[in-house]
Formats: structure tokens, sequence, C-alpha cells
């Protein structure tokens, strides 16, 4: 290989700047930034690929599979999946994940009829088409949670149908959480034999876990699949996610492939190996200990931010043991330099794990500056 000339090395030293600098102000999006994961950098030099399912061998094997094993232990224990009818894999992301799951759901009951609240992530819309599923949309509460009176009604003139429920653990504005207890309660007063519930837990996933109350969204609550987002609570330079499901599930779409020597379980053929590496490492250097601490920082960080936006006249608010604080939307200059999300007339900030006190104290300052200018 050459080395890049002057004008493209300049280039490289631009991005370097930008992504530096924008990294700081985002308080928008669901990404942790707080990572060190420099003892694997030396891996970056491997084409680490985790071609086929992580559970069988493999001809190819520049891979991270015993790692990537590790890690979904680790969740599906923490999912209370029960033993030995777990099966998933390390994703590209959380909408991978939640694509995995409509597909396990139709391969169980192709004229199965997908029911899904109007807070959805936009993924799951194109995941349906994409799946060719029959679906529909339930209303939403204002809190952004299922609203379980119109899932019901809806539920009851279709219940010749299998039911697929793509529940919602963290809505994508809100972070609301849709109830599985409820929603199961709703099938079984239905008299629906034949379900399927699939839960997006892209953040609030690998939070619940450590919540109080724990959220009603597990396999021992009744998932059939849950899927994760593995750079959002847990941080990665790399887009991840891990997505699990009941093996007994699985169990009925694995395909034999020969020219891998391994089993074609998965969406994707090559899989991205450094991922794993980076989930692993951060589950071993955290221990549960440390994603509780992460957990109670954000909370903390939320309600300070909360009460802050409240203190100067914002009407603010969050869900219950939520990271996410609503609030009407600031300037666009202010929302330009935060990165805030925004839709309808709402902004929100995520506290991530990385995110400080001190960084409020600055968002509400220039929130202030720039008031007068939305007001007018
Ligand atoms: C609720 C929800 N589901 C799914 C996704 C998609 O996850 P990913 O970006 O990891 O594909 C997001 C992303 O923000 C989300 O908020």
């Amino acid at each position: 290989m050459n080395k890049l000339n002057a004008e493209d090395q300049h280039k490289l030293e631009a991005l370097r700047q930008k992504i530096k600098e924008n990294s700081q102000n985002s308080l928008g999006y669901p990404v942790s930034k707080d990572f060190d994961y420099s003892e694997l950098f030396e891996l970056l030099k491997y084409p680490v690929n985790n071609i086929g399912d992580p559970f069988a061998d493999c001809t190819y094997s520049v891979d991270s599979r015993e790692m990537e094993r590790e890690v979904l232990e680790f969740f599906a224990e923490v999912f209370r999946a029960q033993k030995n009818d777990w099966w998933g894999y390390v994703t590209n992301g959380g909408s991978e994940g939640n694509m995995y799951g409509l597909y396990m759901a139709r391969e169980l009951h192709p004229k199965g009829m997908v029911y899904y609240s109007a807070a959805t992530h936009y993924s799951v819309h194109k995941n349906l088409h994409l799946l060719d599923m029959p679906n529909i949309v339930i209303r939403a509460q204002k809190n952004g949670e299922i609203d379980y009176e119109d899932l019901s009604n809806t539920i009851r003139m279709n219940r010749h149908m299998p039911v697929i429920i793509m529940a919602n653990i963290g809505t994508t504005m809100t972070e609301a959480k849709d109830d599985i207890t409820k929603i199961k309660a709703i099938l079984n007063d239905a008299a629906i034999q034949n379900y399927y519930i699939h839960c997006d837990g892209a953040l609030s996933g690998t939070m619940s876990p450590f919540l109080n109350p724990r959220p009603a969204f597990d396999f021992a609550d009744g998932a059939d699949s849950i899927a994760i987002s593995g750079h959002k609570f847990i941080g990665s330079p790399i887009p991840s996610g891990v997505l699990l499901v009941k093996k007994s599930h699985r169990d009925r779409i694995g395909r034999s492939v020969a020219y891998i020597g391994s089993l074609d379980t998965t969406i994707t053929g090559s899989r991205n190996g450094h991922s794993p590496l980076f989930l692993w490492y951060a589950i071993k250097t955290l221990g549960l200990e440390g994603f509780k601490k992460r957990v109670d920082h954000s909370l903390s960080v939320a309600a300070y931010a909360e009460n802050r936006l409240k203190s100067i006249g914002l009407d603010a608010w969050r869900n219950q043991n939520a990271i996410t604080v609503v609030f009407p939307q600031p300037h666009e200059i202010v929302r330009k330099k935060w990165q805030l999300a925004s839709e309808r007339g709402l902004s929100h900030i995520i506290c991530m794990p990385n995110v400080t006190e001190s960084q409020i104290d600055e968002l509400i300052l220039d929130i202030e500056k720039y008031r007068e200018a939305v007001l007018s």
C-alpha cells in the first residue's frame, strides 16, 4: 500500500477533528462514549469474521466465536432465559435483531398478524415490508407506551389469526416500555393460543435487568426473542447488537451449508468478529456491579436534567426509570450544537453513562440564551 498524499492526509485529519468535537456535544442520541478498548486494537490487524452460527464449528477460523458465546451467555442469564433453551448471535445492531425476531415469528406463524405501537422505531416498518408480513399499528399512549385497550380490541377483531407482538422496551423518543405481563393477559383474555412476542430492547433492554422495579420484558416474563443494540448502553466504536431467541424456535429454521462447514442460522453470511470482542471486554471489565453503577449514574443525571429544565420553567418529563428527558424543542442553534433529536415540537436528551451534570448545566445556559428567540 502507498502512503496517503498530503491532500488526503489533510482530509483525514479534518475528519478526526470533526468526530472528536462532535462526539463531545452529543446529548440527543443513545450512544455511550466512555469506553476504552485500546487493549483490543492489535486485533484490528486481522480479518476477524464469525461467519455462520456462533455455536457451530466453521472451516474459517480467524474468529472470535468463543468470546461471542460468552457475551450471549451473559445476556441469556440477565434476560432470564431457560437453561439450554436459548440461542443467539451478535448482530450489526438492534434493527437486525428485530428483523430476526420477526423472521422467526413468521416462520413459526406464517399466517400471523403483527401488532406494534405507533411509537415503534422506523426500521420495524421497513423490516415488515421486507418480510412481507401483514401488520397493524396500535395507538400509543401519550407517554409512548402501547395503548392496551386499542391492542385488545384490535386483536379481538382478528382473533382467527396468530398474534405476533413487537413490543417496545424503551421507545426511541420517550423510552416508554410496553408491559409484557399486560400484553400476555390480553392474549389470555382473548383466548389466543398461537402467539409470539418479540421485545425491542435497543437501549433499555440492557438497562432493564438492573432497574427497580424490574420491567416485564424478558424470557421469564414471556418473551420469545429479545434484541438489543451493543453500541447504545454499553458503547462500541462499531454499531452492534445482540439477538437472543428460544432455542426450540431457532431449531426449526437452521440449515447446514457445506461451503462454510457451519449452520446458516444468521441473517448475514460474514459477521463482524470485532464487535463481540468489544462487548466481551465491556462485560468482563464492568461485571454486573459495573452495569448497575452505569444505570444508577444515568438515572441520577436524568433526574438532575429533568429538575434543571423544570427550574427554568420548561415542561420537562420522563417515564419511570427512564434516562430520556423530554421537553419542548429549544432554538435550532441549541438543537444543532447538542445534536438533539426532535419530533412534533419535542426534543429529548438521553443521559447516557458518559453524560455529566456539568454538561446539563451548559445545555441549560444555551437553552436560556436562545429562549427569547424561540418564544418570539
Ligand atoms: C427503539 C429502537 N429500536 C431499534 C433501534 C435500531 O437500533 P440500531 O440503530 O442498533 O439498529 C433504535 C435505534 O435508535 C431504537 O431506538
